[in-house]
This record gives C-alpha cells, sequence and structure tokens, in this order.
C-alpha cells in the first residue's frame, strides 16, 4: 500500500471504531489498539499532510487554539421553548395544535428535554464545516474546532444519500458518571470540584484550547434536521435519517398518536428519569409533521408546534438574609447567600452558592428577596429564581464588591475569567490562610495537628505569614497560646518535623501552583528531577512534559517568577525538606545496563509512548532529564522531535539515538 492508501485506509478504520465506540456505545477494539492506529496515522499525516482527509479522525485530538470565538449569524433563528406544567396545559396546547391544522391529521414526536448546551452543526457535501453555539438565539459562537472533539459529532456523514447542505441540532451533554468521575480525579489533583454536568459542558465548549475539550468526556445527542426542501415527511422519519447518517440521538424518543399518548409518556418518565445517565429538565412534544410545522410558524421567540412540559424539580422557597464574598487560597471570590434556614429533600439549607459576579447580575438579586432554590445534581443548593412579585419596595440590589472583603485590594477579574479574584496574594488573610492549610493538607505534607482552626490561630497571632515559617516555630512561641498545652506543642512540633521527609512531588503539591493538582506534581516532579529545574523551565520544556499543557507551564512560570516564591522556596529548603526526586521516589531498577546514563527524549515514537519509554530507561537504571546539559549522555529522538533540543545537542556533542538505536541499545 503506498502513502496515500494506507492514510486512506486507517482514517477509515479509525472512523469505523470511533462510530462503534461513540455512537453505538460498543467498542470494537481495546483503547491500546486504537491509540496505535491513531498515532500510526498522525504520524503518516505529518510526513504526507497533502494526503490527509477533511474529516480525518485525528481532528478530534484537538490541539487548535482559538483566542475569540467568531460570531456566526445563525441560517435559521434558535428559538427556545414554550413551557407546560400539568396535563392540563398540554391539553390547552393540544387543542391549540387542533386549530392550527385546520382538520390535517396531526400526531406528536415525543423526546427527554436534555439538560446540556444546544450546538448547531453544519454539513455540506456530507463534511462537517461548522459548529455554532446558540448564542442569543439570532448569533452564537462559531465553536469549530471544539465539535470537531466530540466523538458523537461525526465528521462527514455516513453513507451518500443526504442534501448538498444541511444543519443538525442538538444537545451537548456530560453524563453524570463521567461528571462524577471527572470531579473525583479533580479531588485527588486538589483542585475544587466543578458544580455539575451543565456548566461543565458550557465551559469545556468555550475553552480556548481545543486539545482539552477532548479530554472532557462530552456526548452529542442529535434531535433536530433542518433541510431545504424536506427530505423526508415526518420528524419520526427524520430521526431515522439522522441514526442512518451516523448521529446519536436520545434513545426514548417516541411517536405518539394523540396527546393522551403524550401524558402516557411523561408520566412513564417521571420516575424514570432519575435512572438516566444524564440530566433531563422536562420532555419536549413536538408536532411530528414536518410541513405542518411549516404552516404553523413561530412566534418570536418558539415554535407554535413545539411545548416543553417540565418535571417539578426539588425545590423551595426561602428569604436572602445577607451576601458573603468568601476568599479562596487562590483568591477567587465566591459569593454566598445566607437564607433562612428551610428544609429541602430532607436537609436543612442556611446557605447557597451564587457562583459569580454574573449570576447575582443574571437573578437581579436584592436582599430580602424570596427566591426560588433547587437541590439538583450538585453538592451545594442553587437560587435558581427571584420572585419579583415579593420583592419590597426600596430593597438593595445585592453589589458584588469592588475591594476584597477581607483585605480591602481592590478585586480584579483577568480576561477571559468569569471570577473576580484579589490579588493582594501575599497580604490578604485568608489567601495566607488557605495556602498554609492546602500545604499542611493531607495530600500534600499531611502534618498531624495543624487543622484550619490552629493555622487561623497562628497567622492571626502573627507568628506565620507562609507555610515555610512553620519550620521555624519554636515550643516557646507556642505554649502561650490558648488551646495549646505542652503535649500539643510538642506533638504539633513533631508533626512539622516529620513532614520534612515528604517526597518532593508532595511538597510540589503543597506550593499550592495554580493548576498543579497531586498528579501534574508527580509528573513534574519526576520529569524535573528538582525544584530549581522545575523553576528554571522554559515554556516549551515544559508542555514538552506528558500531560502538561500551557496553562500548566504558564502557572509554574508565574509561580517562578515571583520574588517572595524564590524565597519561600530557599526557606524550604534551608529548612531542609525534600526539594528533589529522592532515591526512593523512582522505581527500583530491574537492571543496570542504563545506570549511570542521563537521557533526554524528544519526540514521538511508534514503538512505545514518551511516558512508556521513561519508564522503560528507569527500569534499565538509567535516568531520565527533561532538558539537556553537558552530563546528558544521549538525546533519544523520536519522529517530530523538538528541532531546538536537536541543534543543542548536537553544540554539546551529545550523541542522538534514533528510536531503532535506542531499542539496539537495549539489546
Ligand atoms: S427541539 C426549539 N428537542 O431546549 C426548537 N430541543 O428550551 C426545537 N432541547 O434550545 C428544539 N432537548 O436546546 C428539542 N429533545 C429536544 C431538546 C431540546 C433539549 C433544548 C434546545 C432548545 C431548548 C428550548
Amino acid at each position: 500500500m503506498n502513502p496515500k492508501e494506507e492514510i486512506h485506509h486507517l482514517t477509515e478504520e479509525i472512523k469505523r471504531h470511533n462510530y462503534s465506540y461513540y455512537v453505538l456505545a460498543s467498542p470494537t477494539i481495546s483503547d491500546y489498539e486504537f491509540d496505535q492506529l491513531l498515532t500510526k496515522l498522525q504520524k503518516l499525516e505529518t510526513q504526507y499532510p497533502e494526503w490527509k482527509l477533511p474529516d480525518s479522525p485525528t481532528e478530534r485530538v484537538g490541539g487548535t487554539i482559538t483566542k475569540d470565538f467568531p460570531s456566526f449569524r445563525h441560517l435559521h433563528p434558535m428559538l427556545s421553548l414554550g413551557n407546560s406544567y400539568s396535563e392540563a396545559d398540554l391539553d390547552e396546547f393540544d387543542k391549540q395544535i387542533q386549530k392550527l391544522a385546520e382538520g390535517r391529521p396531526y400526531s406528536y414526536l415525543v423526546e427527554h428535554k436534555f439538560d446540556g448546551v444546544s450546538l448547531s452543526l453544519h454539513y455540506e457535501n456530507g463534511l462537517l464545516m461548522r459548529g455554532v453555539t446558540r448564542g442569543d438565539g439570532q448569533q452564537g459562537d462559531e465553536i469549530t474546532a471544539n465539535a470537531k472533539t466530540i466523538g458523537s459529532v461525526p465528521l462527514r456523514l455516513r453513507g451518500n444519500h443526504f442534501p448538498d447542505q444541511l444543519e443538525v441540532r442538538g444537545e451537548v451533554m456530560m453524563f453524570q458518571s463521567d461528571f462524577g468521575a471527572l470531579n473525583q480525579a479533580r479531588e485527588a489533583e486538589g483542585l475544587a470540584p466543578l458544580m455539575n454536568p451543565r456548566n461543565t459542558t458550557a465551559g469545556t465548549l468555550k475553552m480556548q484550547d481545543s486539545g482539552q475539550v477532548a479530554a472532557r468526556p462530552l456526548q452529542f445527542f442529535a434531535y433536530h434536521l433542518i433541510t431545504n426542501p424536506l427530505t423526508v415527511p415526518s420528524d419520526y422519519e427524520q430521526m431515522d435519517l439522522l441514526e442512518n447518517w451516523g448521529f446519536k440521538l436520545g434513545k426514548f424518543h417516541s411517536h405518539c398518536p394523540t396527546i393522551q399518548a403524550v401524558h402516557h409518556y411523561i408520566q412513564a418518565w417521571e420516575e424514570r428519569r432519575k435512572d438516566l445517565d444524564y440530566d433531563i429538565d422536562g420532555i419536549v412534544i413536538k408536532v411530528n409533521e414536518l410541513d405542518l410545522r411549516e404552516i404553523m410558524g413561530n412566534t418570536a421567540k418558539a415554535p407554535r408546534w413545539a411545548i416543553a412540559f417540565k418535571y417539578k424539580a426539588v425545590e423551595s422557597y426561602t428569604q436572602v438574609e445577607s451576601v458573603d464574598y468568601q476568599v479562596g487560597r487562590t483568591g477567587k471570590i465566591t459569593p454566598v447567600a445566607n437564607l433562612i434556614p428551610v428544609l429541602l429533600a430532607g436537609t436543612t439549607v442556611k446557605r447557597a452558592s451564587i457562583h459569580n459576579a454574573d449570576e447575582i447580575g443574571r437573578l437581579d438579586l436584592h436582599l430580602e428577596d424570596t427566591v426560588s432554590i433547587e437541590k439538583g445534581g450538585d453538592i451545594i443548593p442553587k437560587i435558581t429564581g427571584v420572585v419579583l412579585e415579593k420583592r419590597r419596595t426600596g430593597a438593595m440590589a445585592v453589589q458584588f464588591p469592588i475591594h476584597c472583603p477581607a483585605c480591602s485590594t481592590k478585586l480584579i477579574q483577568p480576561e477571559g475569567e468569569v471570577n473576580h479574584f484579589c490579588p493582594n496574594v501575599s497580604g490578604c488573610p485568608p489567601q495566607i490562610k488557605g495556602r498554609i492549610s492546602h500545604f499542611a493538607g493531607r495530600k500534600a505534607m499531611d502534618i498531624e495537628g495543624l487543622g484550619t482552626e490552629i493555622v487561623n490561630t497562628l497567622v492571626d497571632q502573627g507568628l506565620i505569614q507562609n507555610y515555610a515559617d512553620l519550620y521555624e516555630l519554636t515550643y516557646e512561641q507556642l505554649i502561650p497560646l490558648e488551646r495549646f498545652a505542652d503535649q500539643s506543642v510538642k506533638n504539633l512540633l513533631e508533626g512539622i518535623e516529620k513532614s520534612k521527609s515528604q517526597p518532593f512531588a508532595r511538597v510540589l503539591f503543597g506550593l499550592g501552583i495554580r493548576y498543579v493538582g497531586a498528579t501534574v506534581a508527580q509528573k513534574l516532579a519526576a520529569a524535573s528531577q528538582n525544584i530549581q529545574t522545575l523553576l528554571a523551565m522554559s515554556h516549551e520544556e515544559l508542555v514538552a512534559i506528558p500531560d502538561i499543557g500551557g496553562r500548566i507551564a504558564e502557572s509554574i512560570q508565574e509561580f517562578s517568577s515571583g520574588e517572595e516564591n524564590q524565597i519561600l522556596i530557599n526557606q524550604l529548603l534551608k529548612a531542609g525538606l525534600r526539594l528533589e526526586l529522592g532515591e526512593e521516589d523512582a522505581s527500583q531498577p530491574e537492571s543496570d545496563l542504563l545506570s549511570g546514563k542521563i537521557f533526554v527524549i524528544s519526540g514521538i515514537f511508534a514503538s512505545q509512548s514518551r511516558d512508556e519509554l521513561k519508564v522503560l530507561i528507569k527500569k534499565m537504571g538509567g535516568k531520565v532529564s527533561s532538558s539537556l546539559s553537558k552530563k546528558t549522555s544521549y538525546l533519544v529522538a523520536g519522529e517530530n522531535a523538538g528541532p531546538s533540543k536537536m541543534e543543542k545537542a548536537s553544540q554539546l556533542e551529545i550523541p542522538i539515538l534514533s528510536e531503532e538505536a535506542f531499542l539496539k541499545l537495549l539489546e
């Protein structure tokens, strides 16, 4: 097979596997085999870019960075739906439809109202050209690169029978199970949990790095086809078309000949919806006959031929007493409403998160407002709306603060962020306390006897200002403090002393560098070997470390450029903390074939991933370093090895090994 044929062949094969995995949810090969095929295709495409196909599955891997998403005016407005809450509402809707149908026979198509983010996909000659968010319904953001990373979005329609131009609308969602797993992983990294699948989906679709979008498990469920002229007479048949073209549909759409059948469907799902792995916020009822839809038309906001039925959420009403603004360890400001306590789904709720300033604006929240609160999949209940009729005249609007509630520094809102931050990193008490508590925490230095309360006391008493100060505390300083006795002081000092032997990765995590969670810290520790090397790394060197993206790299560089941080690190080094990889951190080598040799790896390898290669070198007794120096024994260069690394290696006269040559070395 020549390269062109091979690329074609691989593309088709991977597409088949993708379809089985993402649309049919029945994988045909192992993840490992799949990755091998994809890597092979990627390599060929880099070698022969002229043969790369426009719908190549390598597009799904992402990697495109979009600074500002261009606006796109919808070809047809993306409308919303009228709501109904009872059988009576629906009977009323049915009467309306009957009138509009003027004696022509009609029926309904009903399905779940997916609680995600709507997305419009444009296809030309079967090829995905564009993905556009709903925006304000008239125009949205073009997020094509991000849409392409969603496995169940076809990059090319299956088969040959489709109109030249068509638009498919549907909902992007995250399954609850995937969301749970994502949050678990975040927790392990010491990151704040994400609020709920819907917000996470919305946030993910707006990420600038499509590579990050690709890493998030998003689903696309198609529910609406727009073609001109129509190809089939009913929605039910359109759903079949969509399915045949390779789209994933909600499994439970149903054709109901009468409104009574619609009532049954709604009743059946009242309970059953709780067993779904995705959130629905009701049922959508649409006239099935497409010609009737055209006759019935739309109002300014919604089609006349469709309506949403909303189930009652677990909801309650109460009043807002005040709003607090919490300052996190990163300086992030979170508004939290204090409520008149109310019983909701079995627990008493006193507080509800309001997320950020935008949300206060969206709700137009005033003090003493009667608000509806809802407990969804979220951990903390949320305020879903304000009962405007109950607002007291003269009630004060809730104003997001301009200054930090803790230290009065003017707040900032970094570009592209919905959150506000207090920039007074080194002087703002809750940030200081938060960082020390994080450092002492279970996943970092795990200092026994140093809970949040004690940290607060130590900071308030002026005994410590940062985590490095912990190592200078003395018995004499602590014993006069309230709640401290001889034994508790000794225990605390012992706990602090013991923490000095925590491994490098934990210390690194404890430093509280933004986006450096526990797992990332381990990867950074392994790749850099010691803190000085890590903090001296260039952006390119950092992003060359597996799983380290631009955002983490930037954050590390920001940390290392802070003068106070350099002082902190020196203080920690002086205290004797482990800021380099120790012998016991590396897995025991199985052989000493490569002992004393230091390797630097660059590029992509056919036989194994870079991570696997590193493990292999360590197993054979060698060391892996991320940057070249006179001490480097070899540069192992795979496909697309970094040109600057290659040049530096030649300058330093370091032997460059190809993948083959390296594998030979092992023999
Ligand atoms: S059909 C509005 N079907 O609900 C014209 N919409 O509140 C046709 N939605 O913007 C829409 N699940 O994003 C339809 N099964 C479903 C849906 C659905 C969720 C969303 C859609 C729309 C919003 C209206």
